[in-house]
């Protein structure tokens, strides 16, 4: 079956739980979401990534300061965010190909960066490889 871009809330749906599903048997990062209410969670996630993708404004949370207190109660360290791109890069490109699609791993991909220096303190030149 030929795949098609992204361009409604119900293909970032899809995104979504694929990604979780990943998530939920990745030997370095499931540990990391054993307490999460799913339930609660992946509707807040959809509404995120409507939110980053087509300007829905229908997220208004706080994703830096949820990490900084979930990185104290288990220490995220860069591996762990390399990870999370991959899984999250691979469930992309399963499923969809086109602009959106390219826009919403590059988003996800400097969302990332952005929390690790500000979590983990790492800073702009490591990313660039300087
Ligand atoms: C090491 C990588 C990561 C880990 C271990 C991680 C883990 C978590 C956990 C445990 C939660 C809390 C879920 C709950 O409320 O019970 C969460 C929420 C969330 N994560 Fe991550 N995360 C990671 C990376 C990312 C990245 C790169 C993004 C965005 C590109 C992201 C976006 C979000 C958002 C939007 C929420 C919801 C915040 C809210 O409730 O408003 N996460 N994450």
């Amino acid at each position: 079956m030929s795949k098609k871009d992204i361009t409604t809330r119900s293909d970032l749906e899809k995104v979504v739980d694929v990604f979780y599903e990943k998530i939920k048997v990745d030997e370095m990062l499931q540990h990391m979401f054993i307490n999460v209410k799913w339930q609660k969670h992946l509707p807040v996630m959809y509404d995120f990534w409507e939110n980053v993708l087509f300007h829905t404004g229908n997220y208004n949370g706080n994703p830096m300061e949820k990490h900084q207190v979930a990185h104290q109660l288990k220490a995220m360290e860069k591996s762990h965010f390399d990870q999370w791109v991959l899984l999250f890069n691979e469930t992309i490109n399963e499923l969809y190909t086109g602009e959106n699609a390219e826009k919403l791993k590059d988003r996800a991909k400097n969302i990332a960066v952005i929390m690790q220096m500000k979590i983990l303190g790492i800073d702009k030149e490591e990313f660039e490889g300087k």
